[in-house]
């Protein structure tokens, strides 16, 4: 078996912004984005990205989430919050006005051990205020 893409990102590229944390695609704290869509790097083959562009959370550092996830202090310790910032791109570009509905069932792969769910759904609902 090949690298992860996690692997690749951390080791060899330096970009630590993606965290580690089960290592075996239960927790979402290793998003990033293919083409735009989420995946978990820690279970993604590096061989099998291909063309596709990455983005890492090195790359939304000028996204209105960052500020918005700042704004709703949505974070605790703040492991998870790469991954959730990364998996709410992904929806608020295919859905700019999502639901309460929508935010839980796309965030339901990532996993906050802090418990800051209710404030991580206010974040993505104002992300454009
Ligand atoms: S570290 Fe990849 S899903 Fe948990
Ligand atoms: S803020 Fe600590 S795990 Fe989410």
């Amino acid at each position: 078996m090949g690298a992860t893409l996690l692997e690749t990102l951390r080791g060899e590229l330096g970009l630590s912004g993606t965290k580690i944390a089960c290592g075996e695609g239960h927790c979402g704290a290793c998003t990033v984005l293919l083409d735009g869509v989420p995946v978990l790097s820690c279970i993604t083959l590096v061989h099998t990205v291909g063309e596709r562009e990455v983005t890492t959370i090195e790359g939304l550092r000028e996204h209105p989430l960052v500020r918005s996830f700042v704004r709703a202090d949505a974070l605790q310790c703040g492991f998870c919050t790469p991954g959730q910032i990364v998996s709410a791109a992904a929806l608020v570009g295919a859905v700019p006005e999502p639901s309460r509905e929508e935010i839980r069932h796309h965030m339901a792969g990532n996993i906050c051990r802090c418990g800051a769910y209710p404030r991580i759904e206010e974040a993505i609902l104002t992300w454009r205020d």
